[in-house]
């Protein structure tokens, strides 16, 4: 049976795949006829151009404001009558939680506290927690990550999120909050920040600047069209059953460097050059420290119980992505070309 969902809050909203979410429910919804409220607090990811599109839809509103007061998110869940909160608003780097772990643990532990306390106070909103299969630590070169798997973060983000992730299922438990976790594999798509490894590296193709792989690029990750993972959250917010976890992915893993050669093809193609030029750009720095060898997800359980399966394959989805980043060159310039910073380990990343 489907959940009624009116008047949702999201947070974290301004961000890369809140905004997908939120775009894709007033665009591609026909029947949501509620309010969505995006409470962000607009950090350096939290970018109100990726809501231009839908910013005067009568049925959005925009409060700018910090998840760790609990009195604002009170305030909004009695004021607009919300009946559904959807969790996004988080750190979201694993390098930048190298450098600052506190910040993390601030923003994704205590935020989510402040979330669940509030929601205590309005125990009939669902509260939906947006997570990751970082969650799940590392693995080999066979196998899947399931529900079940066990949790061994290795880095302080992932070890946040796990947090978060406890943290919302014992407010399930303990109090009988309607709680629903999804866990899902990395996203990428229009409007991430371009310290992610494919913004990054179109952002580094279009400036002729050199393309940073950790390590070898050997590391594998499977990937997501972040709007695939908007519809899976739209999905589980009206089916997701109380106490659930559920995993998302794109069963598509990738080599770091064979998905930078791919990048490397299509913007080459698309700009009439021979990817030699590019392929130059290609610089190996010092790995990560606990890097993660390697992701990928068994996401049996949301196709078989909740009828969900991705609209994009990863090479459409690419080229795509590709197409949006070199048709908003305005947007990636608003967002400024991050500088290179050097992590404690002497690797170097993108931030
Ligand atoms: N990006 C991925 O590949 C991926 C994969 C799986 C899960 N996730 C999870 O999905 C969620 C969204 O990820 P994203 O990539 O869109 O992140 P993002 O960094 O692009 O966006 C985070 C948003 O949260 C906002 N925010 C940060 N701190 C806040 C606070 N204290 N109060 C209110 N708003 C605050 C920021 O302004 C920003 O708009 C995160 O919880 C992340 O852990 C991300």
């Amino acid at each position: 049976m489907k959940r009624s969902v009116q008047n949702i809050l999201v947070t974290g909203g301004a961000g890369f795949i809140g905004s997908s979410f939120i775009r894709y429910l007033l665009q591609k919804v026909p029947d949501f006829q509620g309010t969505c409220i995006n409470l962000d607090l607009l950090t350096y990811a939290g970018n109100p151009d990726n809501l231009k599109e839908i910013e005067k839809d009568p049925r959005y509103i925009f409060q700018q404001g910090d998840i760790c007061n609990q009195a604002l998110v009170e305030h909004l869940c009695f004021e607009h009558q919300i009946d559904a909160l959807i969790h996004f608003a988080a750190e979201s780097h694993v390098d930048r939680s190298i450098l600052t772990p506190q910040t993390f643990l601030q923003t994704n532990v205590m935020g989510t506290f402040h979330l669940l306390e509030a929601v205590r106070k309005h125990p009939k909103i669902h509260f939906h927690h947006v997570s990751t299969d970082e969650v799940y630590g590392c693995l080999g070169a066979d196998g899947f990550f399931t529900e079940e798997s066990p949790y061994r973060p290795n880095s302080p983000y992932s070890a946040s999120k796990a947090s978060s992730d406890h943290l919302v299922r014992a407010y399930g438990k303990t109090y009988g909050i309607s709680t629903c976790i999804s866990n899902c594999s990395n996203n990428y798509g229009p409007c991430q920040f371009p310290e992610k490894l494919i913004p990054c590296m179109i952002l580094n193709c279009i400036n002729q600047k050199p393309l940073p792989i950790y390590g070898e690029g050997a590391n594998v990750r499977d990937w997501l069209y972040v709007e695939d993972h908007a519809k899976a959250l739209w999905m589980l917010l009206q089916q997701g059953k109380k106490g659930e976890i559920y995993n998302v992915g794109g069963e598509t893993e990738w080599r770091n460097i064979d998905l930078v050669y791919e990048l490397i093809r299509i913007i080459s193609e698309m700009q009439g050059e021979a990817p030699e030029k590019l392929e130059r750009l290609i610089t190996f720095v010092k790995d990560r420290p606990g890097h993660d060898f390697r992701y990928a997800i068994d996401c049996g359980k949301i196709k078989r119980d909740i009828g969900w399966s991705p609209d994009h394959s990863f090479k459409n989805g690419l080229q795509k992505t590709v197409s949006w980043y070199m048709e908003n060159i305005q947007w990636l310039q608003n967002v400024g070309n991050p500088p290179i910073y050097t992590l404690p380990a002497g690797g170097s990343f993108v931030a």
